[in-house]
């Protein structure tokens, strides 16, 4: 997604907007910054787009840099750390964009940086890279901007004024004034899909084929529904079966990021999933067996791949 962005940015459909010609990378460390060619290959574009970057780890006192946009696009799990890596490069007004599956870090970077400086994307575009630095963009989709929080009278006019600044008509971004609603949708079809798609190794259409999977996952959008519905910021579900049979006929052929993950031998995104459901239960006293269940089945399965993948580096 990092490169997407950032090539989408830096080339703003053949634009050189003031913004987009302040586009950095900001990458790891000093061995990503080694391994980067000084340019994103990307296929929605001819030519490799060249853009600066900095490594973070190892940036000194020294170090000047100061952040007006950030948009950031680790995974959930790496988020906090790798915003809070960057204090000393944030001003109060530096903008935070959060790209992020979930919603758990999203709410958290809203509580601690203040909602008015934090944005919130969801998207549907899909991204992976053929090589480090060269990201395909497979699945065009689309984007959308908003802020979480009750929100006040130049809400609007902040999420123009960043529309401004961001891709908007190469990656299909608008604003969504509820933005809440959006993510806690996806969040719920997220949990019902995804770690599902692992435990069957699976394309997301098989789970409706094979019985076992229908069967949970009927299961497990009737315990998400209950624990969301005891959720007073979660908007209504209605019928979540019906939603997320829909979401996997039209992405009935797509393998799930969270099986992509784990055929990579990389850490998943299923705490910030199912693991923050069975977190909302918890404070509410509400029991989640199925959710439970699949998110231990998950951590076997996950650690099994990671440990699989580091032998195969020895
Ligand atoms: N890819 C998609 O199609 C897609 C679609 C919709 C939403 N999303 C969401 O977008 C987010 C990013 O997904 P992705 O597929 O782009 O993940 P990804 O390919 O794993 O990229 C995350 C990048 O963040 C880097 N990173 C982690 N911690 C860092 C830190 N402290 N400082 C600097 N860089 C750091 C990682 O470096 P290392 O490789 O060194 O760990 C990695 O290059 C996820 O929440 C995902 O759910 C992705």
């Amino acid at each position: 997604m990092g490169c997407l962005w950032a090539c989408a940015l830096a080339s703003a459909g053949g634009r050189q907007t003031d913004a987009a010609q302040r586009v950095s990378l900001l990458l790891r460390d000093q061995a990503a910054l080694a391994g980067y060619p000084g340019q994103i290959s990307c296929s929605d574009v001819e030519q490799a787009v060249p853009i600066p970057a900095v490594a973070i780890t190892g940036m000194g006192r020294q170090d000047s840099l100061q952040i007006d946009n950030l948009l950031v696009t680790t995974k959930a799990q790496d988020t906090l750390a790798a915003v809070a890596g960057l204090a000393r490069a944030l001003t109060p007004d530096t903008r935070i964009v959060l790209l992020q599956n979930g919603l758990k870090v999203q709410q958290e970077i809203t509580q601690q940086y203040g909602a008015e400086r934090v944005f919130c994307v969801s998207t549907s575009h899909g991204a992976w890279l053929r090589a480090p630095f060269d990201v395909v963009h497979a699945g065009r989709g689309e984007a959308w901007l908003g802020q979480l929080g009750a929100g006040d009278a130049n809400r609007q006019a902040r999420l123009q004024a960043l529309l401004k600044l961001l891709p908007a008509g190469a990656l299909n971004i608008r604003v969504d004034e509820d933005i809440g609603a959006r993510l806690w949708r996806k969040l719920a079809i997220n949990c019902a899909v995804n770690a599902l798609t692992v435990i069957h190794d699976c394309r997301n259409g098989e789970l409706l084929q094979i019985p076992e999977a229908r069967q949970t996952l009927s299961r497990l959008c009737d315990e998400i529904s209950a624990v969301l519905q005891a959720v007073p910021e979660a908007p209504p579900m209605g019928d979540l079966w019906t939603q997320v049979h829909q979401v996997l006929n039209i992405t009935a052929d797509n393998v799930s990021s969270t099986l992509q993950d784990i055929r990579r031998g990389r850490a998943t995104e299923i705490g910030h999933l199912n693991g923050y459901l069975c977190e909302l239960a918890t404070r509410r006293h509400l029991h989640c067996p199925v959710n439970r269940e699949v998110l231990e089945q998950m951590r076997v399965i996950e650690s099994r791949a990671i440990r699989a993948a580091r032998a195969s580096w020895q």
